[in-house]
């Protein structure tokens, strides 16, 4: 069997040798990765214990708690609070998720392990960099795109409307290309779900005109082909979408326009 290792400052140091145990089930135990770049030292784990009772009810909660009470050098994105700009993505207990609509009760067990989204490079504690994934979301032309001038605001039927639905709610968070194995393995030229599901939705929609030219820049082993239906996307998307079913939709544009 193949087996992958970490570059040795990338590996991430045992839990805080004094950490006391448990405190129980009144409280949650909270291991937050960490990773400070100018302290020149490894990642480690952080562990923090709050009282149940103390904080509000969603994962955002308690990393507020923490940052605001206990330590403030904690460092992650968040903005709207509402599951909406996408940028509380992280990964907990194993899955991405939003951390402002992830529900504590959702839980079970008294710890929490919070992680950054995998696989992506790490600026600051749960901060990844987007940029490269910004990029990509960037070369699929996200916007209306047509040669005729309209003389007034281009209208669409209810149908071409609704079939927009599941497309434009995605938010971005790249919560599913980040749980992607293809994604982790070719994100320098996969596209990821997250992104093909963006580029079907201009795709889809009736006021655009160059499907055939987006189609073309898709057509590409690697841009698109890479997808091997393993759907982890669809089971961590936050929003409940499915941008497997959207890379299944352009693929068959491609199948039928052939
Ligand atoms: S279905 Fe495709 S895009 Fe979704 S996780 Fe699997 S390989 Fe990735
Ligand atoms: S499809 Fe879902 S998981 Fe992927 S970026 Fe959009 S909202 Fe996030
Ligand atoms: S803070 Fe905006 S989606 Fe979580």
């Amino acid at each position: 069997m193949v087996e992958f290792t970490l570059p040795k400052n990338s590996v991430v140091t045992k839990a805080h040798p004094s950490c006391p145990p448990s405190k129980g089930e009144n409280f949650y135990r909270v291991e937050i990765y960490r990773w400070q770049p100018e302290s020149g030292k490894n990642p480690h784990i952080d562990t923090f214990d709050i009282p149940r009772d103390e904080c509000g009810s969603m994962v955002l909660d308690i990393l507020l708690k923490i940052k605001n009470e206990l330590d403030g050098s904690l460092t992650f994105r968040r903005s709207c609070r509402e599951g909406v700009c996408g940028s509380c993505a992280m990964n907990v207990n194993g899955k991405n998720t939003l951390a402002c609509t992830k529900s504590l009760a959702d839980y079970e067990g008294d710890t929490l392990k919070i992680y950054p989204l995998p696989h992506m490079n790490v600026v600051k504690d749960l901060v990844v960099d987007m940029t490269h994934f910004y990029n990509q979301y960037a070369s699929i032309k996200p916007w209306i795109e047509n040669q005729t001038a309209p003389e007034r605001e281009r209208l669409q039927s209810e149908t071409e409307r609704a079939s927009l639905n599941e497309l434009y709610d995605c938010v971005l968070c790249a919560c599913c290309s980040t749980s992607c194995p293809s994604y982790w393995w070719n994100s320098e030229r996969y596209l990821g779900p997250a992104v093909l599901l963006q580029a079907y939705r201009w795709i889809a929609d009736s006021r655009d005109e160059n499907s055939d030219e987006r189609l073309n820049a898709l057509d590409d082993a690697f841009k698109l082909y890479r997808c091997h239906t393993i759907m982890n996307c669809v089971d961590t998307c936050p929003k409940g979408l499915n941008p497997a079913k959207a890379i299944a939709d352009i693929k068959k544009l491609l199948v039928q326009r052939a």
